[in-house]
């Protein structure tokens, strides 16, 4: 028998109630447990379809000391065989024909179990709902079923036969019983209702399909058997609502309707079902707050009378093709068609408020990729505050784990920070307004030890959101470990009024069974391919040169224009004007805000620059730093009230700056309309968005926003900007927009939603942008990181590396310039004009290809990565030397993501031109250059990914780069 899979999209079955999230060759399973809680089973790679998942619940729980969930209830064997029984006689019957048939060995062990289940329910009915941790011994069966009939168990009339034998009984291969649609057993008295519904159309896993499905029984049987994947195609058209399925036990919304005494509504029901003991230690989807969880919660609300309790209970769902829409400028993964994706939405429900959560879960079908968000709706009728909303919890089982973090600071971002975790907290977090320098709202946990690039299970989480967030990864005490990332609740309160709803960020979760490469590869291509604005995804950016670290503040028109005369013969294709171009700003003390032109800079306005540029064949682009103002601006002069600011109190400059109140419309508006002057006026191609420190003193103006709303500005700050974004960047959709903190302070999803690139960091030293470049990659693909060549020494290190290392790395990303071309010798501007054609001929490979790392600078003195061509017809293959040892030798780099099978002819590109001369200890120039082979080698795929590549390293900061090209197939 071979073991068959799933194709991608979301199963549900009612029979176990579990929902299957299949990706592309991954899988997440969770279900809905007896207490409607939304239990989670698995998250890891494909699992054959013909197993029940839900075996994983055994030993889901631990009973600890406790005060909730200590009591627990004996596994019923047999139980779910028995649920089509709605009577005490049907049960009184049942129970007495498997006592007689329980010692005929020919049966087998199944009327032993069937015995013991009708047993357990016929006492429980007869305690109401009993006290199942009673020992309830034979003597008291006797006496309650009554001596006579007990004794009587052999004697049946034939009508009762006939009856029993309508029982469906499990068919002989063992699958399950596939269950009608009918109410649920309940062994307390409630409404009998006789199971009507025809027989139910199962699939070959004896799971049901809906017999509300748009689709007739029929062609759902005969597209079973023609393809039995089919099936799960099939989407209800409402939302399934699971009351009919639900448990063996009373409804609790019923008891809670209609206790049938005063403390059946109050009593805790859950302690009826064994799933609910130790809910402590239970993996869930998503975790309420006063139950008994007491791991840190997806959710914190107040409710209009102060209680913080809030257990959220399953309603209903619905599967569906595509993804729903989300709100408008929300940034989020696209699904540009709907067979791409099948989205999962849970409503969830407080039972007493009737606040309403609804998961969301898209599975990408071409991805091992879930996005998942989460909408709270207020149907409660009255106020609710909420407090915290994570866009995802994922409890992961009981094992060793390591956190892998890209944190770091300014000039300094997304350096790779691993730690095992250890029982408690380990979290980390933006409190600044946007997503920050400090640490990246991406987190990734690896099983069993740190992160490998080529084996183990590793799982990837990242945030599609710009401002406050928390991660966090919590080690409890039975070991259990539970991720949640969300905004930060730090300084967020929302007010949610009756009617109204909050949407979270949505986040991405990957996984990959084959190590870090693989989760940063699938992270690449859904982020190139369904993140980025599509218009920008087979373009790329022109090769620019930014005049920041050439000129700073000193920008006029003539020079931008000598400027451009010079490195046109580089290669370069657009010059950015950076900051200084506008109002009286010379320096950073003002001018933020009054978005004209200095018309001494620039008599002719921009539009006479951009002109003046095209007639050289060059284009040019734009700086400005939208959400911020200066004290000494016009802008600020006029509406001091338009920053985030307390009245009475200070406001703390950064930068000599304030930021901009991006929660208030009015100010939106004006920056909208002075953006759109700007881009209006002229051809401006390009637009770099600076965001240059961070918020402080979140209040906003109670004009917009009263007391109690205070709580929310931080996050409408944020929307703020994605809603400017949203309009200018629609607006001008061929305005390349790059966006800015300060270097890489606000690298994240949420802006790649609107901007394709993002200036990576200010620190452009070849040898910290190796570090720089290589972490920010676990995540995010080389094409979005601004990355540009600029002049030796360094500015922010001092330090000096060749050409060839500092264009080498320039390379991985969108390539340009950052320095003054006026400088450079004729033999100069030709090496770099070698280096723009060596860009333009791989960039493609580079923005498309796969990326590998080979080598890790964190832990190694080398840096060395590849990029492969989807057909693996041709590779590219680079190393930096980030601190020589002298003397010690390079370990031979083992390449990757090559077929094993191909021949490749490997060619090197701009070797070194210095060599050290043998005899006499000096440094000398030999203009063939150095090769390392010497010779053109020709090997297999394989022998490179297993022997290696020897590769040497002659100074600090040196650097090789190889092109391998398929010149043949093994057959
Ligand atoms: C910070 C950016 O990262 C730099 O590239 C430059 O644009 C300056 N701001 C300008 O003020």
């Amino acid at each position: 028998m071979t073991l068959r899979y799933r194709s991608p999209g979301v199963y549900f079955s009612p029979r176990t109630r579990t929902f299957t999230l299949m990706a592309k060759s991954s899988m997440y399973v969770m279900r809905v447990d007896d207490g409607r809680n939304l239990e989670h089973l698995y998250w890891g790679e494909a699992l054959p379809m013909e197993d029940d998942l839900t075996y994983l619940s055994i030993g889901n729980t631990i009973i600890m000391f406790d005060p909730v969930g200590t009591l627990t209830v004996p596994k019923i064997l047999g139980l779910d065989e028995l649920d089509e029984i709605s009577d005490i006689q049907g049960l009184t019957d049942r129970w007495k024909v498997y006592t007689k048939q329980k010692n005929d060995p020919e049966r087998g062990s199944r009327p032993r179990r069937l015995e013991n289940a009708s047993w357990r329910l016929w006492t429980m009915e007869r305690n109401k709902g009993g006290d199942l941790n009673r020992d309830l011994g034979t003597e008291t069966l006797l006496s309650a079923l009554g001596e006579e009939e007990a004794k009587d168990e052999g004697r049946f009339s034939e009508k009762e036969e006939s009856k029993i034998k309508k029982i469906p009984t499990s068919p002989t291969d063992g699958h399950p019983v596939p269950r009608a649609a009918t109410p649920p057993f309940s062994f307390l008295p409630g409404p009998k209702t006789a199971p009507t519904s025809p027989p139910v159309p199962v699939s070959p896993m004896g799971e049901h399909i809906f017999d509300h499905f748009p689709k007739s029984a029929g062609t759902l049987t005969a597209l079973t058997q023609q393809e039995p994947e089919s099936i799960i195609h099939v989407v209800p058209s409402e939302p399934h609502d699971m009351s009919r399925t639900f448990p063996s036990v009373r409804d609790f919304r019923e008891i809670r309707e209609h206790p049938r005494h005063p403390e059946e509504s109050i009593v805790n029901w859950n302690v009826l079902d064994p799933t609910m003991a130790g809910k402590n230690s239970k993996l869930f989807e998503f975790a309420d707050r006063g139950t008994g969880d007491y791991r840190e919660p997806s959710i914190m609300v107040t409710y209009a009378d102060g209680s913080t309790v809030s257990p959220f209970e399953y309603i209903q769902h619905k599967i569906e093709k595509g993804k729903p829409r989300t709100p408008e400028y929300f940034p989020n993964v696209r699904v540009e068609d709907v067979h791409e994706a099948t989205t999962l939405t849970i409503d969830m429900m407080d039972p007493v408020t009737k606040l309403v959560v609804r998961l969301f879960y898209t599975v990408m079908h071409d991805y091992d990729i879930i996005t998942r968000r989460i909408e709270v709706v207020n149907t409660a009728g009255q106020p609710v505050w909420l407090e915290r909303l994570m866009s995802a919890t994922v409890d992961f089982d009981s094992n060793k784990y390591y956190m892998t973090q890209l944190s770091g600071g300014w000039a300094r971002e997304r350096q790779i920070v691993t730690k095992e975790l250890q029982d408690g907290l380990t979290t980390f977090n933006s409190c600044r307004g946007a997503s920050s320098h400090q640490f990246n709202p991406f987190l990734v946990i690896s099983v069993g030890a740190p992160f490998s690039e080529t084996t183990g299970s590793v799982y990837g989480f990242n945030l599609i959101y710009s401002g406050n967030f928390l991660a966090s990864a919590e080690v409890s005490e039975s070991r259990r470990m539970r991720v949640n990332m969300g905004v930060n609740p730090v300084g967020f309160r929302w007010l949610l009024e009756s009617g109204e709803s909050f949407e979270s960020p949505e986040i991405v979760l990957s996984y990959s069974s084959t190590g870090m490469g693989h989760l940063s590869r699938q992270l690449h291509r859904l982020y190139r391919n369904r993140l980025i604005p599509p218009r920008w995804r087979q373009k790329g950016c022109p090769i620019l040169l930014n005049t920041w670290e050439a000129v700073y503040f000193k920008v006029n028109h003539e020079m931008v224009c000598e400027i451009a005369r010079c490195c046109k013969n580089m290669g370069v294709e657009l010059v950015v004007v950076d900051d200084g171009w506008f109002s009286q700003r010379n320096n950073e003390f003002s001018s933020l805000g009054d978005w004209y032109p200095n018309l001494e800079k620039f008599p002719f306005g921009l539009e006479g620059t951009v002109r003046a540029l095209e007639e050289m064949g060059m284009a040019m682009g734009i700086w400005v730093e939208p959400e911020m103002v200066s004290v000494d601006s016009d802008l600020y002069r006029e509406h001091s009230d338009w920053c985030l600011h307390v009245p009475e109190r200070m406001r703390t400059m950064g930068r000599n700056q304030l930021v901009l109140d991006f929660s208030r419309k009015v100010v939106r508006d004006y920056i909208f309309e002075q953006l759109d002057a700007i881009l209006g006026c002229a051809n401006i191609t390009y637009c770099k968005w600076d965001f240059n420190r961070h918020l402080t003193e979140i209040f906003t103006s109670q004009e917009d926003w009263p007391p109690e709303r205070q709580g929310e500005i931080g996050h409408r700050f944020v929307v703020g900007v994605y809603e400017v974004f949203g309009r200018i960047t629609t607006k001008y959709p061929d305005v390349l927009f790059e966006s800015c903190s300060g270097g890489g302070g606000r690298f994240d999803p949420g802006m790649l939603y609107f901007t394709p690139q993002i200036w990576a960091s200010d620190n452009t030293d070849a040898i910290s942008r190796v570090y720089i470049q290589y972490g920010t990659s676990l995540a995010y693909p080389p094409r979005t990181f601004g990355s540009h060549v600029s002049t030796v020494p360094n500015h922010q290190t001092l330090r000096s590396t060749s050409m060839k290392t500092r264009s080498l790395v320039a390379m991985n990303g969108s390539f340009g310039y950052e320095l003054d071309p006026r400088h450079l010798t004729d033999a100069e501007i030709n090496e770099c004009l070698g280096y723009v054609q060596l860009h333009q001929r791989f960039r493609d490979l580079v923005w498309n290809g796969d990326l590998f790392r080979l080598r890790n600078p964190f832990h190694n003195d080398t840096g060395a990565w590849m990029y492969v061509s989807e057909d693996q017809h041709e590779a590219l293959v680079m190393a930096v030397n980030v601190r020589r040892e002298v003397g010690r030798l390079e370990p031979r780099l083992l390449l990757q993501g090559l077929g094993p099978g191909k021949i490749y002819e490997i060619e090197e590109l701009c070797p070194g031109k210095l060599v050290r001369n043998v005899g006499t200890g000096a440094i000398e120039l030999d203009p063939n250059g150095v090769y390392q082979f010497g010779r053109t080698l020709k090997l297999s795929g394989h022998s490179l990914m297993v022997a290696g590549l020897p590769i040497k390293f002659l100074f600090d900061a040196d650097s090789v780069l190889f092109h391998l090209k398929l010149v043949s197939n093994y057959q």
